[in-house]
Formats: structure tokens, C-alpha cells, sequence
């Protein structure tokens, strides 16, 4: 537990103005002594939120909530109490001593880290904007035909890792680190022999990646010829480094969000330098992945809008897309841009200019047009089936809306576009949320009997492991099967979460996975499935028997789903439930065509 001093506590709400943090999540307006405005924790269309500066404190006499600058944050946010403290001192440019935050992390071990990556970032730094020598020079070329001049450089505090396999660690070591310090800051790499280290970082343009607060706390290293293998190299998580929790530039950023209501969401580092010098400061970069949770809290803080502006390809416009459901499920209002095909924000900064780039952002999309669009280029609108198909892919995405009021808007826009009347929508949508057709009200299906944890069938032994071999392969395995079609309870959970992991862009290896889960004795488990991999001697025969072994899984599924349906259709034959006897037929039926 984190015991913030109470003299901090009473320092933050005294420099806190309650009705200017509030004005900056919900428009107020001045009522006498009070602020009104429309609450943001429920729906109204009728301000009944009330801010009282005089008492610091705010009420909604609709939804009831109420109380001071910290239980604002700590409801809005959803953060602890020390968290809340921590967001609100920041914002008041209060330090707060670090302490320990949690028992599991030696904090002294984070703080020489941190030093460390400062260290490092200037020893980058350093070598860029004075190294002498021909690598150096190829270095400074590099960066020069990326657009980047001097000020560039120093604002993002851009450096160069020379091609060396110790620069970075004798200089570390001069400067007083020790070896356990050096090998936990990930700035370095075991040596097979495990006799040392040397510098993970070399021949590569280093960006360092700071944390909101503007601490670098990790590198993103590019390579300089564009035959290179691996274009970025980015660091390990290490104790103050977590992948996907963190936004490329939001720390110079965050404001200019706020300020504009508005974030712009890019990919890459370049991305993000490249609006942000041209005067669009309110931009943050998602580093090539789908937005995460964590990532979206984040931006919370500072605004609820957000645009997405990904690369004009494949990979880029899929990961926006996977963005929108998990920014709709924490319930952010998200518009979708687009550039010119095969671009992406730096590339086309540079050809079109900024002011093409501020149209492309003003014309953004609505998720709910954005959406509708790709699938009415997919899908045939003429035809009832194609209308169907359009349909049900809205539903799925309109039902990760949490605001009833907002979903229930946007089916009925849906029914307009798709010229049919609102009540098809609504039996549409019961359609798909019926996700276990044979599960009415008074009939209950047998119940499958229940795996006891940890204990997976062979199939589900072998199916796992390929999902733990290879991120291709869970790609695969998203794809065709749903969690629900393994017979234990145990797979399905280990699968359902690596789906979670996997769309939220998230690292979903075997570390990853075994780190979602407590018990001990499903811990090794898995760890002891990933370590032995599926063997392939080739491409074609792992595909192959890849195919096969997920097919038997799923006939398996149907057939077993055949037999609980047998038992729910004599069932409801008995207690003459003929809704609960016509859907379970109608399954069965649809089981022996598939
Ligand atoms: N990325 C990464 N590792 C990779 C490839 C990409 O971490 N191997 C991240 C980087 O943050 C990168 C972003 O994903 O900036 C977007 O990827 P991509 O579009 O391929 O790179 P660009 O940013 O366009 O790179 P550049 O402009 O340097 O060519
Ligand atoms: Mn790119």
C-alpha cells in the first residue's frame, strides 16, 4: 500500500480549481455561484450536474454522484485513491515522493533504471549530434533525408548507436552502474556463453520513447539501410517499461490534446514527429500496434475524442480497425481518417503538406459511417443478402457500445441506411446475442461436466501449443475457431484470453499468456506445452496438419453439441416449450448441414 503524505493530499486539493478540472472532461457553465453542465458519468440531455467552487466539491441530482476533485478522478478515471492523488498533484505540478507503490516493485531498482535510460538517451544523443567519424556522418545523412534537422533532433532528443558491441555498457559502467542495473534496463544482452553482455542497440537510429511524464523509459531503434531484416528494434518490458502501456509523444502532447479535445492516433515515430513539427501538436503514436487499454486510459485523462489515422495499408488499416472496438467498449467517441493509398502521416506530410494532412483530419469519419462504408464496398447492398451480411457486421460492432442511449441512436440510423424498418434490426440483434440458441428461460441444458482446472484433453494439448508456438498461428486459430467449440473449461479460458491479448494488440507469447493466469498448477502447464513447440520439418506440412487437427476439433465440437441439443429437444418436448423446441431443432438441423 502507498501511503501518500497527508500535507501532499491537502497541498493537491488546495492548487486544484474543482470547476476547472471538471470544465475539462464536460462543458460548464456559470449558474450563480454554482457551474452547471451535463454529467458525465449518465446520459442527460438536461444539465443536472452542479459544480460548487466555493466547497470544491461537485453533485448530479440525477444519477445522484457526487463529492471532491479526488473521488471526481478516482470515478472518472477509474483510478485508486493514491492514483487519483498521484493525477491530480501532476496536474497541480506537485511532487509526490515515489515511496513504494506497490510491495512487488523495489522502487530504488525502477529509480537507477530510469537514470540509467537518461543516461543512455544522452550517450545517443551525444554520439548523433557530435560523433566524429564516418559511421557518424552516415548517421547525420541518415536523419537529414528523413527530414529531420538540428532542432528536430533535440526536441525529441533523437540519438545514434554506434556499431560497437560495448559503447553503451562501458559508458554506463563508468558512470557507476552495476552490472544488475545494467543487465534489468534491457539497454543490454546476455552473451551466449553467459560470460557478460553487450549493447542491444547498434548501427540504428535510437528514438527514445518517454512515458507520460517525459521520462525515457525505453528506445525504439531504426535501421539505416531499408535492406535491413528487422526495420525497428524496440526495447524488452523491464521493470519501468511495459509494452503497450505507453503512447510515442503523448508526454508533449498530452496537453494540446486536452486543449483541443481531440487526439490523433498514428502509428509510427515518424508519424508523430512529422505533424507535430508542422504545428498539429495534439498527435500520439500507437508504435504499430492496435490501441490498448491501458493506452486508452491514458488518453482518457486528457480527452475523450479520438481519431485514428493509421497507415494506408493492410496492416495499418487493420489494426484501426481492431482499435475500434476496444475504444467503443471504454467509451471514447472515435472518428476514423484516411490519407491518400500507401501512405502514412510522415509520407504524406511531405508530399501533400499540413494543410492537406488538417483536411484529411477534419473530414474523419464516424466509426458508425467508417464502418458502414468498408462494408458497403464488401458486401452487395442491392441484395437482401448482402444487406444481411452489411447488418450483421454493424450489430457486432454497435454492440460494444456500453451507452444504451447512444447504441439505440445508432440502430436506428442503421435501419434507415439499410432502408428496412427498426424492428428487423432489433430481432436481428436478438439473433446474434442469442450466442446459445438452446438456452431459453425454463430449460436448462445438461451441463457439460465441468474440467477441473488445468486438465486439458489431447487435442486441446496440441491445439495450444501451436497457439503458443507462433502469434501466425493463434492468427489462424482466431480466425476459425471460437473458444466455446474446446470441450474443457480450462482451454477455453487459455484460448479466450489469448484472443483478448491478441486483439488488444497486445504481446500474447507464452510469457505473456502464463502471465494472465494464477493458478500455479495451470501455470506450469502451459509453460511445460510451450516448451515443447509442435516439430515440422517444413512450411506446408505444419499448415497441413495444422488444417486437419483443427478440423477434428471442430467436427468434434459438433458433435457433441448434437448431443447436448438431443437432451435439450426432449426436454422441452416434455414441458412443451415450443420456442425452446423450435430453436433447439433448428440448431441441430443447421449442425448436420455444416
Ligand atoms: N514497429 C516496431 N517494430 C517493427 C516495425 C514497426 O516497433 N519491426 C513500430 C514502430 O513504432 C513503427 C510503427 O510500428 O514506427 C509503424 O510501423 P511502420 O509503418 O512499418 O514503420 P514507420 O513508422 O513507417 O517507419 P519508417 O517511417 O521509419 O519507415
Ligand atoms: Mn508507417
Amino acid at each position: 500500500m502507498s501511503l501518500i503524505p497527508e500535507d501532499i493530499i491537502a497541498r493537491v486539493l488546495e492548487r486544484i480549481d474543482i470547476a476547472e478540472l471538471i470544465g475539462t472532461y464536460t462543458p460548464l457553465k456559470r449558474a450563480g455561484k454554482n457551474f452547471k453542465g451535463l454529467c458525465p458519468f449518465h446520459h442527460e440531455k438536461t444539465p443536472s450536474f452542479t459544480v460548487t467552487p466555493d466547497k470544491q466539491i461537485f453533485h448530479c441530482f440525477g444519477c445522484g454522484v457526487g463529492g471532491n476533485a479526488v473521488s471526481f478522478v478516482m470515478k472518472l478515471e477509474r483510478l485508486e485513491f493514491p492514483e487519483a492523488v498521484r493525477f491530480l498533484a501532476e496536474k497541480a505540478g506537485i511532487d509526490v515522493p515515489v515511496g513504494d507503490r506497490d510491495g512487488s516493485r523495489d522502487d530504488t531498482v525502477r529509480e537507477k533504471i530510469f537514470a540509467a535510460h537518461a543516461i543512455a538517451m544522452a550517450y545517443f544523443h551525444h554520439n548523433l549530434v557530435a560523433g566524429r567519424g564516418q559511421a557518424f556522418d552516415g548517421a547525420r545523412e541518415y536523419v537529414k533525408g528523413r527530414a529531420l534537422n538540428l532542432d528536430a533532433i533535440r526536441q525529441f532528443q533523437i540519438g545514434y548507436a554506434s556499431d560497437t558491441w560495448d559503447g553503451l555498457i562501458t559508458h554506463l559502467r563508468e558512470k557507476g552502474f552495476d552490472a544488475t542495473i545494467i543487465e534489468k534496463s534491457g539497454l543490454v544482452v546476455p552473451r551466449a556463453d553467459n560470460k557478460g553482455y553487450y549493447d542491444r542497440f547498434r548501427g540504428r537510429v535510437m528514438f527514445p520513447i518517454f512515458d507520460y511524464r517525459g521520462r525515457p523509459v525505453a528506445f525504439g531503434a531504426r535501421a539505416m539501410k531499408n535492406d535491413d531484416k528487422v526495420k525497428y528494434i524496440n526495447s524488452p518490458e523491464t521493470p519501468i517499461y511495459t509494452k503497450g502501456r505507453h503512447l510515442y509523444g503523448f508526454n508533449w502532447s498530452k496537453e494540446a490534446a486536452g486543449r483541443e479535445h481531440r487526439v490523433i492516433i498514428v502509428e509510427g515515430y515518424l508519424d508523430f514527429i512529422r505533424p507535430f513539427l508542422a504545428g498539429i501538436e495534439n498527435v500520439a503514436a500507437s508504435q504499430g500496434t492496435a490501441l490498448t487499454v491501458d493506452q486508452i486510459r491514458l488518453i482518457r485523462r486528457y480527452t475523450h475524442h479520438v481519431t485514428m489515422l493509421f497507415d494506408m495499408d493492410t496492416a495499418g488499416q487493420s489494426a484501426a480497425l481492431r482499435s475500434l472496438d476496444v475504444l467503443l467498449e471504454e467509451e471514447m467517441d472515435v472518428r476514423v481518417a484516411a490519407l491518400a493509398d500507401g501512405e502514412d502521416p510522415d509520407s504524406f506530410i511531405r508530399i501533400y503538406g499540413a494543410d492537406d494532412f488538417r483536411r484529411r483530419v477534419a473530414q474523419a469519419k464516424s466509426l458508425f459511417d467508417f464502418k458502414l462504408e468498408r462494408l458497403s464496398a464488401a458486401f452487395d447492398v442491392h441484395t437482401p443478402e448482402g444487406r444481411g451480411m452489411i447488418c450483421r457486421e454493424m450489430l457486432i460492432t454497435l454492440e460494444k457500445i456500453r451507452n444504451e442511449i447512444v447504441k439505440n441512436d445508432y440502430l436506428k440510423q442503421l435501419a434507415t441506411r439499410l432502408n428496412v424498418s427498426e424492428d428487423v434490426v432489433l430481432r436481428e440483434r436478438q439473433n446474434i446475442l442469442r450466442k446459445q440458441p438452446a438456452m431459453p428461460g425454463r430449460i436448462q441444458e445438461e451441463a457439460v461436466k465441468p474440467a477441473i482446472s488445468a486438465v486439458f484433453s489431447s487435442d486441446e494439448e496440441w491445439l495450444l501449443r501451436f497457439v503458443m508456438a507462433d502469434v501466425e498461428w493463434l492468427k489462424k486459430t482466431r480466425e476459425r475457431l471460437a473458444p466455446e467449440e474446446l470441450p474443457g473449461v480450462a482451454a477455453q479460458e487459455v484460448l479466450r484470453t489469448a484472443y483478448c491479448l491478441f486483439d488488444q494488440g497486445r504481446e500474447a507469447g507464452p510469457a505473456a499468456l502464463i502471465e494472465q493466469f494464477t493458478d500455479e498448477a495451470l501455470r506450469q502447464k502451459l509453460t511445460a506445452m510451450a516448451s515443447s513447440a509442435p516439430e515440422s520439418s517444413d512450411a506446408a506440412t505444419a499448415i497441413k496438419a495444422f488444417d486437419g487437427g483443427l478440423k477434428t476439433i471442430k467436427d468434434r465440437a459438433r458433435k457433441v453439441r448434437r448431443q447436448a441439443l438431443r437432451g435439450v429437444i426432449r426436454k422441452a418436448e416434455q414441458l412443451q416449450d415450443h420456442e425452446a423446441l423450435r430453436r433447439a431443432q433448428e440448431e441441430f438441423n443447421k449442425l448436420l448441414k455444416g
